[in-house]
């Protein structure tokens, strides 16, 4: 079976010819991967700043954001069956004793970073044609999802932010704790999305659900085809260019919320003094290099202390996390069926991995197409 694999020492990235794997273990799958998505990880791995092949590998097979089909399941495993549609998580615990998350099946936070992730650290991705793995580590799409599904880990990043902010947004007291945080949310709180890339745009939709009043704020021009997908879902678009980040509040009003996803530490240090009376920042973005960025570090501690500010970063998602991506991509589905279609801009074969890795910044998601869905109608 095909595979694309980065080989860290050749420095080369190429399709070869794997085994395929078989099931080990009665609770595992095995999956036909459809639709596999390529981001900013993908892009450091393939720059060869990033990526860790299994010990003993001399290749790392690519690909975290993931589609597949079932074609096998294993006596042990309920509620998945041949022909469902399946995205796999990504992360692995590190099976340290003292690691709680781990052992808890979180090892989005793992404490001692012993971690496996697929298709980034230390273990095979889903740049394949089949891959096995646990049931525990599925979670089962609609078909009706079918041609978006492949975005339901990007969006994870968001959902993951947001269901940490349900416990952080309690904190109000006159916020009754039995209500539901959808309650919360809708009491009129403003939102800026940093960064007009997959993460940010999905990001966006996802507050747009919650009734946030949404803003997205990015480089690209306000008249390119990118703000106008953002105002056609009913948020608002601010162009860079036309406004310091840290003047926000002129155009959106207290920031409650900001969701930052450029990886750019220069914008999001120079957009903390935005955020509003008990705002709350949340950073996604893992920055590549190290550059020094100059901070006015006493105005934003001040800012913190006196306008009981919140700064947290999110990695990874657990399964809630999946799961409330799913649900959400039904909603956006319901919503905007037109404008969440045109966040995959492109599905290329495996071949063509160099090209779309070299590919230019028109494209939203690209998505490498391993074999097409047999149940699709
Ligand atoms: C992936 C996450 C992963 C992170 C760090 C992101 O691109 O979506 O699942 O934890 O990279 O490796
Ligand atoms: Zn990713």
């Amino acid at each position: 079976m095909r595979a694309v694999a980065m080989f860290p020492v050749e420095k080369q990235i190429r399709v070869i010819d794997r085994k395929p794997p078989l099931l080990e273990g009665d609770d595992q799958v095995r999956l036909r991967m459809l639709d596999v998505g390529v981001c900013g990880t993908d892009h450091e791995i393939a720059h060869f700043e990033y990526g860790v092949p299994p010990v003993g590998d001399p290749y790392l097979v690519m690909g975290h954001e993931s589609l597949g089909e079932v074609v096998e399941v294993g006596s042990a495993v309920t509620g998945i069956k041949p022909g469902d549609l399946i995205v796999t998580t990504v992360r692995r615990p590190c099976g340290r004793p003292e690691c709680r998350p781990c052992a808890h099946e979180r090892p989005d936070f793992c404490v001692t970073g012993a971690y496996t992730e697929r298709g980034i650290k230390g273990r095979h991705g889903f740049m394949t044609d089949e891959v096995v793995d646990q049931a525990k580590n599925m979670h089962v799409v609609p078909a009706s999802l079918a041609d978006i599904a492949v975005l339901t880990e990007p969006l994870t990043i968001a959902e993951k932010a947001l269901v940490e902010l349900d416990s952080i947004w309690k904190r109000m007291p006159w916020i009754d704790p039995k209500m539901p945080p959808a309650e919360v949310r809708k009491r009129g709180a403003n939102a800026v999305v940093l960064g007009a890339g997959p993460v940010g745009l999905l990001g966006a939709l996802a507050l747009l659900v919650r009734g946030f009043d949404t803003w997205v704020y990015s480089r690209e021009s306000a008249t390119s085809s990118r703000a106008a997908l953002v105002e056609s879902f009913g948020a608002q678009y601010i162009e860079s260019a036309t406004l310091p980040v840290d003047q926000l509040a002129r155009r959106v009003g207290n920031v409650d919320l900001m969701l930052e996803a450029t990886g750019s530490a220069a914008v999001t240090f120079a957009a903390l003094p935005a955020i509003g009376m008990n705002g709350i920042m949340v950073l996604t973005g893992v920055p590549g290099r190290a550059r020094e960025v100059s901070l006015d570090a006493e105005r934003v501690m001040r800012d913190l202390v006196l306008e009981n500010q919140i700064l947290y970063g999110t990695v990874n998602a657990g399964p809630p996390s999946f799961a409330n991506a799913i649900t959400d991509l039904g909603r956006f589905n319901a919503r905007w069926p037109k404008q969440v279609r045109a966040l995959v801009t492109g599905r290329f074969p495996p071949d063509a991995i160099n090209d779309v890795l070299a590919g230019g910044k028109e494209a939203i998601k690209s998505v490498i197409r391993f074999n097409a869905p047999t149940a699709a109608a």
